[in-house]
């Protein structure tokens, strides 16, 4: 007895004083936007290099050259400065008012084997880059973070997330906040190289993407230029919204300023997206989206409820797992819910708007706590999302405290597929997602 009380009193105040700890904690103010020094380069130098999914055992390799004349080519091999196999791709380019951009090639490879790593070099020079595909099955780990920005905080969150040994970044919206000064695209795309260029960023787009000018600019002229994802792998029609399979997972992304109502080309790819999914290859579902549906933030209160009565139905028909937003810049993490309340078929719903821009964070939250929510903090950070098997994951949530990563939120998850809602939604998904 006295050797176990031995054992619990450590315990207990070491609890007392991590939660003092948390209650102490003093929120940090934003960081300044990052210098980018000029630092010239030849024109046909490949610059901006980051990697995508495309479709089974293929990766998109998108890099960007001054010159106009340079081959979209990529060669690649899994020894170093061994290149086996070469691989034409296509580019493109775009004008914004003043901003001309560079040529930004995209280049598929593959097929590639899985879990392996791959040795690279864009369009024929420049330095040599090395990815790794992701594994075939679980388990399978994924970064989460949102609204990066390009500040101090943006880098202390990608240096925590190069710390994290994972396979796929998940990003859900508000990528450079270039805010129609375009040369901020290209320093983000700087920024982010190393993590993008080695791992693949499966991205989905913000209100900072949109740069729409009335009678001038169309919105996502940039973002859609420069991080193109597979949308016609997935049978979409548009690269605001694409599905993609990795291990075990069906990932959706789907687009908050898209049309989304019930006679838009959105919610019918997502539909006949959804009513596809075979959930013994890929039993966890995950979406990605902007703007959060479940939000006890003072920030954005009520912008995502359209979208919300739309799309929510979908979802729980299909036996979504989680649902990632961003745009409120902070993080909240929600039970299971449906319909504005708790349920436990329904997807957990996670907000994670906390990478790191200049607009700094969402510190006001609507008091009571609704009964939906479970944490909330207005800090920056990132997630991890491990994927144990068919049935268990492990997510956390890390803040960064004085630029240490702190594990501050986490919790075991089952999927819907080791739950009895599957058979009593069998109804509910032939109805909904069947029907023409
Ligand atoms: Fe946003």
């Amino acid at each position: 007895m006295c050797s176990k009380l031995g054992s619990v009193i450590p315990l207990l105040l070491l609890l007392a004083l991590s939660v003092s700890a948390t209650a102490d904690y003093v929120r940090p103010p934003p960081r300044k936007t990052l210098n980018f020094p000029w630092s010239p380069k030849p024109s046909s130098y490949p610059q901006q290099v980051h990697i995508s999914l495309a479709g089974a055992k293929h990766m998109r390799i998108t890099y960007v050259t001054s010159s106009k004349n340079s081959p979209s080519i990529v060669e690649y091999g899994t020894s170093p400065n061994n290149y086996t196999s070469t691989a034409q791709g296509k580019h493109t380019s775009y004008s914004y008012l003043l901003y001309a951009s560079g040529n930004i090639h995209h280049t598929v490879i593959g097929p590639l084997a899985d879990n392996t790593s791959y040795f690279y070099r864009c369009g024929g020079e420049g330095p040599e880059f090395q990815f790794k595909t992701p594994p075939s099955r679980f388990p399978i780990t994924f970064a989460v973070a949102g609204d990066l920005g390009q500040t101090g905080w943006t880098k202390s969150t990608l240096d925590h997330i190069d710390q994290c040994k994972y396979d796929v970044h998940l990003l859900p919206g508000d990528l450079s906040y270039a805010d129609y000064m375009q040369r901020r695209w290209d320093t983000f795309g700087e920024l982010v190289q190393p993590l993008a260029s080695s791992r693949p960023w499966m991205v989905t787009q913000g209100n900072h993407e949109k740069e729409s000018i009335p009678f001038l600019k169309d919105s996502f002229v940039s973002y859609n230029s420069r991080w193109k994802m597979p949308y016609e792998e997935s049978l979409s029609d548009s690269n605001l919204y694409y599905s993609f399979d990795v291990a075990g997972v069906h990932a959706v992304m789907l687009g908050s300023y898209t049309d989304y109502d019930e006679n838009s080309d959105q919610y019918r790819w997502l539909k006949a997206d959804l009513s596809k999914v075979d959930r013994a290859m890929t039993p966890w579902i995950i979406v990605l989206f902007h703007v959060p549906w479940y939000n006890s933030n003072e920030a954005h209160q009520g912008e995502g409820d359209d979208m919300m009565a739309s799309i929510e139905p979908l979802l729980y028909a299909a036996g979504v797992d989680i649902a990632f937003a961003g745009h409120v810049h902070a993080y909240e993490r929600t039970k299971r819910v449906f319909n504005g309340r708790s349920n436990r078929c329904g997807p957990v719903h996670i907000t994670i708007g906390d990478g790191g821009n200049r607009e700094g964070l969402a510190q006001k939250y609507k008091k009571p706590q609704p009964e939906w929510s479970v944490f909330r903090e207005a800090s920056f950070g990132h997630g991890e999302l491990r994927i144990v098997n068919s049935t268990d994951a492990f997510w956390s949530w890390h803040r960064n405290d004085d630029d240490e990563p702190v594990r501050s939120d986490q919790v075991w998850l089952n999927s819907l597929m080791g739950s009895g809602c599957r058979a009593e939604k069998n109804h509910e998904m032939r109805k909904i997602l069947m029907e023409p």
